[in-house]
């Protein structure tokens, strides 16, 4: 590496995901700086599809490469609700609702999905999926994170994401497998992306 920070526009209003973001991106000489770019959602089950869409109009108003991440929680019992739907249902049912849903449910099994769209143009976005399996715990433990973070255990851990803080859940999380994809990405493309920049 040629020593330069490469600083790359993050579509993103979510301070949480910026800081983790940015964690898994330490090691590969990018960071994301914020831009205050709307973040417009399609109605979709597919993640890919609407982080697509998100970067490509995000894209048309900066004129310049930018990033954007969506995520969601996948609980297997309730074939995969929340989903896509994560960001309203914590809105609206909230962690206590997912608990309820789940009560008397022995299959606790759930998974986290990121997926990360870095647009160079309008038409060129490529995009970078994470994963993280693992359960949902009975009761709301942490105070750290955001989100669904005090009901989530990832797979061969004890704590739930919340009490693990953001470095550790950084090293295992849906959200960290994804962007440090996006950080393998960009080692191979530095100059590509530095000239677009
Ligand atoms: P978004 O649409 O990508 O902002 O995320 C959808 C929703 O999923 C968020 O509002 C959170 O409730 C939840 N979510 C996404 N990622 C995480 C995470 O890392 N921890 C906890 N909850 C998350």
């Amino acid at each position: 590496m040629d020593g330069i920070l490469i600083e790359l526009p993050f579509a993103s209003k979510n301070p949480h995901k910026l800081i983790e973001a940015n964690i898994a991106l330490r090691d590969y000489g990018v960071k994301l700086v914020p831009v205050d770019v709307e973040k417009l959602e399609i109605q979709s089950e597919d993640l890919e599809k609407i982080v697509t869409y998100a970067a490509r109009y995000a894209y048309s108003i900066l004129r310049k490469p930018v990033v954007v991440e969506d995520a969601g929680l996948f609980i297997y019992a309730l074939r995969g609700f929340p989903g896509p739907y994560s960001s309203y249902a914590f809105k609206t049912i909230g962690i206590e609702g997912i608990l309820k849903l789940l009560e008397g449910v022995s299959d606790r099994n759930a998974k986290f999905v990121s997926v990360v769209a870095l647009a160079l143009n309008e038409s060129d976005i490529i995009v970078f999926r994470g994963e993280v399996e693992g359960s949902i715990a009975l009761k709301p433990r942490g105070s750290e994170g955001f989100g669904f973070d005090p009901i989530f255990i990832p797979q061969g851990h004890t704590e739930t994401f919340a009490e693990m803080g953001v470095w550790r859940k950084t090293l295992v999380s849906h959200r960290g497998n994804a962007f440090r994809r996006l950080g393998e990405w960009i080692v191979k493309n530095r100059d590509k992306l530095i000239r677009l920049l």
